[in-house]
């Protein structure tokens, strides 16, 4: 039997769920991290179209284990930062580890809290993928995260169309709409709506007055 990339990895985020559920989140992390997630998550073509200049300020909210961190940080360059911002310590520790064996200087680890990103410093860009649905309250999140933005700063949200057993039944996922809604409700205009990854939406935000 042949299989295709898209029943490759639905198993992957069938084993993703078991490691995550049954306590192996370090597992899980490096699964997020498996470099097959490339050919359906576009991780170029997705900075591409953040159109980041060097020098900028980012934050990778929900970094897991880096994966979107490191192409993040290439595009900042030398002179630029991106805060990868996690709740959970585990993707934290991978992504240190990651960062000392690379010689990594311009990522910085932050260790959040549910409610608080936690940013030393005001992002030209926020960044988000596939952590959307595991907040709550977003509306309240996300009006208090322009705290963290400067005045023209962008949010970049993709997350999981809620279709199928693990993004729909299972509520790993988000709508496009649903998204757009709860960020206008926040304060926020929605700038661009890419079509580029089948199974996720990625919107970009910025604040209503800009
Ligand atoms: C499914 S992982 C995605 C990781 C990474 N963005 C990627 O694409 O591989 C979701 C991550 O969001 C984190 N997370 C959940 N709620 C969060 C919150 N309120 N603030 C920051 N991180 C959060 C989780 O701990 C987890 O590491």
């Amino acid at each position: 039997m042949r299989i295709t990339a898209s029943l490759q990895s639905r198993i992957g985020l069938f084993l993703f769920s078991c490691l995550w559920l049954s306590g192996c989140a370090h597992l899980a992390y490096q699964h997020m991290n498996d470099p097959s997630r490339d050919a359906w998550q576009k991780p170029k073509d997705v900075v591409e179209r953040l159109g980041i200049t060097p020098g900028s300020r980012i934050a990778d909210l929900g970094a897991g284990g880096g994966y979107f961190t490191w192409h993040l940080a290439s595009a900042a360059g030398p002179q630029g930062r991106v805060y990868a911002v996690d709740i959970d310590e585990t993707g934290l520790k991978i992504i240190t580890k990651e960062m000392q064996m690379r010689h990594i200087t311009n990522v910085v680890p932050v260790h959040a809290e549910p409610t608080d990103a936690r940013l030393p410093e005001p992002v030209d860009l926020v960044f988000s993928c596939d952590t959307y649905h595991h907040m709550d309250d977003r509306v309240a999140y996300f009006k208090s995260l322009t705290r963290y933005l400067k005045p023209d700063g962008r949010v970049a949200i993709l997350d999981f169309h809620p279709h199928g057993f693990f993004s729909g039944l299972l509520g790993h996922g988000s709508a496009a709409e649903e998204v757009r809604r709860e960020m206008e409700s926040a304060g926020y205009r929605r700038t661009a709506d890419f079509d580029l990854i089948d199974r996720q939406h990625f919107q970009m935000f910025m604040r209503s007055g800009f």
